[in-house]
C-alpha cells in the first residue's frame, strides 16, 4: 500500500494481527486463533488510522481481535532504520548479530528488516509421548508418503489443541524420536532395540530384560548384541528367537555428577509375533482297528503349550485319509484335528500323516507333521498296560510328565512284550533356570 513516491517519507510497519476463527480446528470450546503478519508501507500523515486501514482485510468469518503495530523502520540512506514500539524487542538473533541493536535503532541494509517480537513472546519447545500404532509411520523416512500422512495428521492434531492459546504462532514438530524400536516385531526379522541418547552419556548401557519370571542382563550371547555408539546404544537379536525374548526391555546409564547420581533408563515392551514349538501327536497313540471295524477314529493334536499369547491360524492336511480334518480347540494351548483313517491299509505303502501349519500374525508359518501309525486288525501290538495304551510291536509310545518337563518313553519289542520305561523328566524349576540360563549367555 504505498500512496506516494516520496522515499523519505515512508514508513513501514509490521503488524501482527489475531485472528480469530471459530469455525474449524477447535478442539472444545476454545475458538482457534492465529497470528498474521503485515509489513506495510505508507505515508506518515496515514499513520494514525491503520486499525481503520486495515478493516478491509477482514473478511468472512474470521475477526481480528488484537493488533499492535510491531516495528517502526524509516527509510534511510544505508538502508532502513527501525526500532521496536513499547512492548516489543529485538529477537534474540538480531539482537546477537549486533549488539546495539538491542536497546536502540537499528539500521538494517538488507531487506526486509527483520521484525520486532512481543517481548512477552516465549518459544515453547517440549517433547510428547505418542503411544499406539497409528502414528508409527512417524518413523519412517521422511520423503515417504506414510510419513507425511503421519506428520500432517499429527501437526493438524497438535495445531488444534495449541492455536486455542492466543497469540499461537507457529508448530514445528522437529524430530520423532523413538526410546526403543520396535514395539512388536515377527519372528524371522531380527529385530533391533535401540536407546537414544539426547546427550553423550558415559559408561557401558545396562541393558535389561524384565519378563514375568524375573529381570535378566543382556550380554553380547549367541542369540544377541550389544553395541553402543556415542548417542545411542542397541541390542539385536538374531534369528530364532523365541518367546523368552518377549517382555519389557530396558536400557540404563548411571550418571556420576559430583555426589549425585542420575539414572536414565528407556523402557519399552516388544511383543514378539512368535513360531510355536509345536508338539504334535495322535489321539490315540496308536489307533487300534479293532477286527470287525471298517474305520478308525484318528485326533492330531498340535501342542504349543499354555504360555503362547499369539493369535495363529492353524490349517490341517492329511495324506491318505478318508475324510477331511475337522479342526477345533484351541484349549489350553493345544489344537486339535479330527479325521477318520480306514481300517484297509494303503495298497502301496502310502504313509499316513497329518500337519498343522501354524501362521502368525506376520503371515509367518510353521508346520508339524505326524504319522498315524494305525494297529490294524492283523498287527501284532502290546496291549494297554497302567497309563500306556496300545502300541504296535516295534514302536515307542511317548507320555508327558506328570508335573514336569520332558518324556517317558517305553517300547512294545514283541507281541504283548514291553520294554522298560525310561524318564527324562526334568523338574519344572531346574527347566525354568535352563531357560533363564540361555537368555543370560
Ligand atoms: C467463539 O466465537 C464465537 C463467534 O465469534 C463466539 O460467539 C464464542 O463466544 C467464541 N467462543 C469462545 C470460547 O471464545
Ligand atoms: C483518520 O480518521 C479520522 C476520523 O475517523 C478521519 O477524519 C481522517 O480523515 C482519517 N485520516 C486519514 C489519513 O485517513
Ligand atoms: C516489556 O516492555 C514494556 C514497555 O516497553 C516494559 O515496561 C516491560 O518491562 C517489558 N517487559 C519485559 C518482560 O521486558
Ligand atoms: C529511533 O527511531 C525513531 C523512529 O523511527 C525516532 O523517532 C527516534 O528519534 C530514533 N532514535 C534514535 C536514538 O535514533
Ligand atoms: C531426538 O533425536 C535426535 C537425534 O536422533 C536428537 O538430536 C534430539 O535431541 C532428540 N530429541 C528428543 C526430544 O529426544
Ligand atoms: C558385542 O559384540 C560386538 C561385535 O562383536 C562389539 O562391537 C560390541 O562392543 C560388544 N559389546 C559388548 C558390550 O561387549
Ligand atoms: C488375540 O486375539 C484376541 C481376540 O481377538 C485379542 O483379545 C488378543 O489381544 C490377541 N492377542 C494378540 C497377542 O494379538
Ligand atoms: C499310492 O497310491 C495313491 C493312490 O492310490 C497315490 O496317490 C500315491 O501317489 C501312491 N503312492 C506311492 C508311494 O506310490
Ligand atoms: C497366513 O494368514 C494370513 C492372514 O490370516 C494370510 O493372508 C496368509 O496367506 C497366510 N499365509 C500362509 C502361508 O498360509
Ligand atoms: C512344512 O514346512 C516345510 C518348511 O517350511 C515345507 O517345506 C513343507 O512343504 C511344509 N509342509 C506342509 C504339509 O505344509
Amino acid at each position: 500500500m504505498q500512496t506516494k513516491k516520496n522515499r523519505n517519507r515512508m514508513w513501514a510497519f509490521i503488524i501482527p494481527y489475531i485472528l480469530g476463527l471459530n469455525v474449524y480446528q477447535a478442539s472444545g470450546e476454545d475458538n482457534s486463533t492465529q497470528m498474521y503478519y503485515v509489513k506495510l508501507t505508507i505515508e506518515e500523515s496515514a499513520i494514525a488510522n491503520i486499525t481503520q486501514i486495515l478493516n478491509p482485510f477482514v473478511a468472512g468469518n474470521t475477526q481480528i481481535n488484537d493488533l499492535k503495530k510491531t516495528t517502526e523502520c524509516r527509510n534511510v540512506l544505508a538502508g532502513q532504520e527501525c526500532s521496536c514500539m513499547p512492548y516489543f524487542r529485538w529477537s534474540n538473533e538480531v539482537c546477537q548479530s549486533s549488539q546495539k541493536c538491542c536497546d536502540q535503532n537499528c539500521t538494517f541494509t538488507n531487506i526486509p528488516a527483520p521484525m520486532c517480537v512481543s517481548n512477552n513472546t516465549v518459544a515453547v519447545s517440549g517433547s510428547i509421548v505418542l503411544t499406539g500404532v497409528q502414528y508409527h509411520n512417524c518413523l519412517k523416512e521422511k520423503q515417504s508418503v506414510e510419513f507425511q500422512k503421519c506428520n500432517n495428521d499429527l501437526l493438524k492434531e497438535m495445531k488444534t489443541v495449541f492455536s486455542t492459546l492466543r497469540g499461537f504462532d507457529i508448530l514445528t514438530i522437529t524430530t520423532y524420536n523413538l526410546s526403543i524400536t520396535p514395539p512388536s516385531v515377527c519372528y524371522k526379522n531380527h529385530p533391533i532395540l535401540t536407546c537414544t541418547l539426547q546427550e553423550v552419556l558415559d559408561g557401558p548401557p545396562l541393558w535389561q530384560l524384565k519378563r514375568t519370571d524375573g529381570v535378566f542382563q543382556i550380554f553380547n550371547g549367541t542369540e544377541s548384541m550389544v553395541t553402543s555408539e556415542p548417542m545411542s546404544t542397541s541390542v539385536r537379536l538374531n534369528a530364532q528367537i523365541s518367546d523368552r525374548w518377549e517382555g519389557e526391555y530396558s536400557c540404563t546409564y548411571t550418571q556420576q555428577i559430583n555426589s549425585n547420581t542420575i539414572t536414565h533408563i528407556a523402557s519399552a515392551v516388544m511383543d514378539i509375533a512368535l513360531l510355536p514349538n509345536i508338539d504334535s501327536t495322535t489321539s490315540p497313540a496308536f489307533p487300534h482297528c479293532k477286527p470287525d471295524s471298517d474305520f478308525v477314529n484318528v485326533r492330531v493334536n498340535c501342542d504349543i503349550g499354555t504360555n503362547s499369547q499369539e493369535n495363529y491360524t492353524v490349517t490341517w492336511t492329511g495324506n491318505g485319509l478318508f475324510t477331511g480334518i475337522t479342526a477345533s480347540g484351541p484349549s489350553g494351548g493345544v489344537y486339535t484335528g479330527a479325521t477318520i483313517v480306514s481300517c484297509t491299509p494303503p495298497p502301496n505303502g502310502t504313509k499316513l500323516q497329518v500337519t498343522c501349519t501354524f501362521n502368525n500374525t506376520c503371515g509367518e508359518t510353521r508346520n508339524a507333521t505326524t504319522d498315524v501309525n494305525i494297529i490294524y486288525a492283523s498287527d501284532p501290538f502290546c496291549a494297554a498296560d497302567r497309563d500306556w495304551g496300545d502300541t504296535k510291536v516295534g514302536y515307542t509310545a511317548y507320555l508327558k510328565c506328570p508335573n514336569a518337563a520332558g518324556q517317558r518313553q517305553r517300547k512294545c519289542v514283541d507281541k504283548g512284550k514291553w520294554g522298560v520305561e525310561l524318564a527324562a523328566c526334568v523338574n519344572l524349576n531346574v527347566n525354568l533356570v535352563l531357560q533363564k540360563a540361555l537368555v543370560r549367555q
